[in-house]
């Protein structure tokens, strides 16, 4: 009997499920009744504690449109907290029911954090393998993550309703997109969103400069401007600021509603933000994520058929690679300000409120 476990870990995204379907029902394919999968409950909290459900070859089946995650997820372990905490030690634990339960794999659905986490446990000697959630497209070692696309679509959707009431009203709107530290969701849904303004974190903005790009706009007879502004952006003066002053203040106010205030003080004009927040995240995943974790669904099961562990399962110009744990983890993949997306979306005249 072969045995892979596998658990969600972290927030959730669309393509969940479908990944997962895509290495269930890889598995089940090649071993048949030869295979038992765990699925552990709310990420490796499941996994800790002991709280799993076993996956028939049935489970799998009519979940690749299903957002969300059937297995439940919940932050990774040690973000927070301490790897030993109040005598409970977490490591301990989540080796002792991997090999209670006499596992061959461990399969981790996670971003960055979580896999961390899966590259501390193949150091502590557990055979893992990662596979790339989130919609902030922030993971080292893969041009894409599951979530990412079907995030993007419900950012840009969110872009173009608020277009016609921008224009109706001739009103200045922020749409505040999520991403965390990095700005690629933002960059993207701006961009197919047709925003006029994008700002992203990797990119601090000048207040004057978003101010005249608006007042551009308005000297060339549009009576309206679209900011696509990503939660972690910041001003440049924010940037110079010690990481925790600068924590201290976003808790107070987040940057859209800050921005707003500032643009309002400076023109006389009336600013609206928009907030999509986890609406990104949620409901079905599209077809781009589907597709996509079907391959890295099956491409997982190839590795663990070949008893090649420890690897993230990444993809790189089109084609499936895998990458060592150890190689991805702690590192954020963020836009770079030199890239040719950024050069050609300022060609057309977008302002990243930097020049
Ligand atoms: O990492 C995914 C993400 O949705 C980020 O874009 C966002 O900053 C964060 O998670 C929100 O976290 P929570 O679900 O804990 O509010």
């Amino acid at each position: 009997m072969f045995r892979v476990g596998m658990l969600t870990s972290g927030g959730d995204c669309q393509s969940l499920n479908a990944t997962m379907r895509g290495i269930g029902k890889a598995l089940f394919n090649h071993y048949g009744d030869q295979i038992e999968i765990y699925g552990f409950l709310e990420g490796y909290k499941g996994l800790m504690h002991n709280e799993y459900r076993k996956l028939r070859s049935y489970d799998f089946s009519g979940i690749l449109d299903e957002g969300g995650t059937i297995l439940g997820t919940s932050r990774q372990p040690f973000k927070m907290m301490r790897v030993v905490e109040d005598g409970f030690d977490k490591v301990a634990a989540m080796k002792r029911t991997y090999r209670d339960h006499k596992l061959d794999c461990l399969c981790v659905l996670g971003g960055n954090g979580s896999q961390k986490t899966s590259a501390l446990l193949k150091e502590e000697g557990l055979n893992v393998i990662g596979l790339p959630k989130t919609i902030d497209n922030d993971l080292w070692g893969t041009d894409m993550t599951f979530g990412f696309q079907s995030a993007v679509n419900i950012a840009t959707e969110a872009i173009d309703c608020i277009h016609t009431t921008a224009a109706s009203h001739g009103r200045v709107f922020i749409i505040e997109v999520m991403g965390h530290k990095v700005g690629e969701l933002t960059l993207h849904a701006g961009i197919a969103g047709g925003a006029d303004i994008i700002l992203i974190p990797e990119i601090p903005y000048d207040l004057d400069v978003v101010v005249s790009a608006i007042q551009r706009r308005e000297e060339e007879g549009k009576n309206f401007t679209i900011i696509a502004m990503a939660e972690g952006a910041l001003s440049k003066d924010d940037a110079k600021l010690k990481k925790k002053d600068f924590e201290e203040k976003r808790a107070t106010i987040p940057a859209s509603y800050e921005l707003a205030a500032k643009i309002t003080a400076k023109t006389g004009q009336e600013v609206r933000v928009t907030v999509p927040g986890h609406t990104q995240r949620g409901g079905r995943p599209c077809p781009y994520d589907r597709v996509l974790s079907t391959r890295l669904g099956a491409a997982a099961a190839q590795l663990i058929i070949k008893g090649k562990y420890g690897y993230l399962v990444g993809i790189h110009n089109n084609e499936i690679k895998p990458v060592p744990l150890e190689d991805i983890a702690g590192k954020l993949k963020t836009v770079d300000p030199k890239s040719d997306i950024i050069k050609e979306t300022k060609m057309i005249g977008i302002s990243f409120g930097d020049e």
